[in-house]
């Protein structure tokens, strides 16, 4: 980040205040005076301004990413694979990824640089019910709907309730939505292979009652201020 935002975001100056600080030598980084007005803050940097230590609040910035299949929900791969950080380049602010989706999973991806928003939004005991779309193999009776709904063995673990909804009954396949509150390792397809119907495709299309909407894939926007308080509070 450039020097004079840096003191601008640390509350000292306005950029403008912060050039004039930084021409009549009151900046110092790592013990010595700047010189540079266009030096660029780097993450381990010592700044000072008329010989107090300052440090820069990153703004808070929350985004929804529209995650294609063929990328890694993290924020490095060290095989070089695809990760979601490529398709939000252009974002400043230092965000990751909140939660995870399978590399083969597409859909709504909630990215931040706030760590206690992440936190709460992935923690077991606020149960965030997430909202799934999935193409799956086979007919699904009523009767695997009702056991899906009631919670099912997926090696281990026994899924709390969810909500199942046939979007589309064709003579090979299913399309179906699910609510779940926990977030086990490859869950909702454990779950339908559980049943017997084998997940082809996946998508999230929902987390609460924030939805992905008719955002195309690989794009991002930015959450609303409404969704940011209806996300910190439920
Ligand atoms: N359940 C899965 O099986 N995969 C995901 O990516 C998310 C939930």
């Amino acid at each position: 980040m450039r020097i004079n935002k840096y003191i601008a975001q640390a509350g000292i100056a306005s950029r403008r205040k912060a050039d004039e600080l930084i021409i009549n030598g009151n900046v110092r980084v790592n013990g010595a005076v700047l010189k540079e007005p266009g030096y660029d803050v780097k993450d381990d940097d010592v700044v000072e301004v008329n010989g107090r230590c300052i440090r820069a609040e990153e703004k808070k910035v929350y985004i929804l990413l529209h995650k294609p299949v063929g990328y890694l929900t993290t924020v490095s791969d060290d095989k070089e694979r695809n990760t979601v950080m490529d398709l939000v380049g252009d974002v400043e602010a230092r965000i990751f990824p909140v939660g995870r989706l399978d590399y083969n999973t597409s859909g709504m991806l909630i990215m931040t640089n706030d760590g206690d928003f992440a936190y709460r939004l992935t923690h077991p005991k606020h149960e965030m019910p997430k909202t799934y779309r999935a193409r799956v193999a086979g007919v699904l009776s009523r009767e695997k709907c009702a056991r899906l709904e009631q919670g099912v063995d997926i090696g281990g673990f026994v899924t709390s309730k969810a909500k199942v909804s046939v979007v589309k009954g064709l003579p090979r396949t299913t399309i179906v939505d699910i609510t779940i509150h926990e977030g086990k390792n490859r869950q909702v397809r454990k779950m339908f292979k559980a049943v017997g119907n084998p997940v082809q495709d996946l998508s999230r299309i929902a987390i609460g009652a924030v939805h992905l909407g008719r955002l195309s894939e690989g794009h991002y926007r930015k959450l609303t201020r409404e969704e940011i308080e209806y996300l910190k509070n439920c």
